[in-house]
């Protein structure tokens, strides 16, 4: 399977075109896609930011059935969004899970992931409760959008970084989904809102709040869990430092800027001849994500 291209990040229409309906009759990948004998091991076991790149995301990944419970039970009862967490989102989520650990397992066996896994799982599930969700449907589909907005930023930029043929191809396909899964959140977003009527300001404070928080609980709980497995002489405080920072400078020369703060702005739904202006604000509202936790 070829790597899918990158940068499709368009609106959803309201008419299916002939390469969407392609698109959604094509058959979903899956962990036998990834030929893990392309890669070369010697050079991958060395790559340490990819390992933690890697790991991390593996955790937070695999433990998605939590926040997928929390969303089901929120939305009970709707009949678009609690089928398709079920049958999509969960799912893709839980293969990004299992195919990042396979990686990490096929090339650092050293790494106990199974035991990590759980120590992780123990502090994050005490984090992943529900009334830690917005106070409406409308706002909490509007921070899922900045959510997936970080998730497609960082497999993008670990797409571009990675010189590994297999990881980059993961990558590119996590992002991919990643995409999907912001625009489903926005739609959703779009026919809460026709009903809520939430305040612009309101919802640009909920953009706001998730946006300083992308980089808070869940990657602090699972990067505790993998940083003493790559080589450091920093105490971990330190070390989270220093991997923010590497995955800031990642985002900055991987992830189009255009992109992601196109994918901030969307819910705010500002009128045409603010766009513009709107669009100068986004530089510091995109380097305020980036510095978010560094
Ligand atoms: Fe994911
Ligand atoms: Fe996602």
């Amino acid at each position: 399977m070829a790597d899918p291209p990158l940068g499709s990040h368009r609106s959803p229409s309201s008419s299916l075109s002939k390469r969407q309906l392609a698109t959604a009759t094509r058959r979903h990948w899956q962990l036998e896609d990834l030929d893990f004998d392309r890669a070369d091991a010697a050079s991958v076991s060395r790559d340490w930011l990819s390992f933690r790149i890697v790991a991390t995301a593996s955790f937070i990944e695999t433990a998605s059935d939590l926040y997928a419970r929390n969303l089901r039970e929120f939305f009970a009862g709707d009949d678009e969004v609690v089928p398709w967490l079920a049958s999509t989102w969960e799912p893709e989520e839980l293969r990004h899970g299992a195919a990042l650990r396979a990686y990490v397992e096929r090339f650092w066996p050293a790494f106990e992931w199974e035991e990590r896994f759980r120590a992780f799982l123990a502090e994050y599930s005490r984090t992943c409760i529900i009334p830690e969700l917005e106070a409406s449907r409308s706002l909490e589909l509007a921070a899922r959008c900045i959510v997936e907005m970080g998730t497609s930023a960082l497999y993008r930029a670990l797409h571009g970084y990675a010189r590994d043929p297999v990881l980059r191809k993961l990558a590119g396909l996590i992002y991919s989904d990643e995409v999907q899964h912001y625009k489903h959140f926005y739609r959703h977003f779009q026919r809460y809102h026709q009903h809520e009527r939430q305040s612009r300001l309101r919802v640009g404070r909920t953009l706001l709040k998730r946006l300083l928080a992308t980089r808070g609980e869940d990657g602090l709980c699972a990067y505790r869990q993998v940083w003493d497995f790559a080589p450091t002489d920093e105490p971990f405080d330190a070390d989270y430092g220093v991997f923010g920072r590497e995955l800031t400078a990642l985002i900055r020369r991987h992830a189009p800027p255009e992109m992601l703060t196109h994918m901030i702005l969307k819910p705010l739904d500002l009128p045409p001849p603010v766009i513009g202006a709107a669009a100068k604000l986004s530089g510091p509202l995109y380097r305020l994500w980036l510095s978010a936790g560094n």
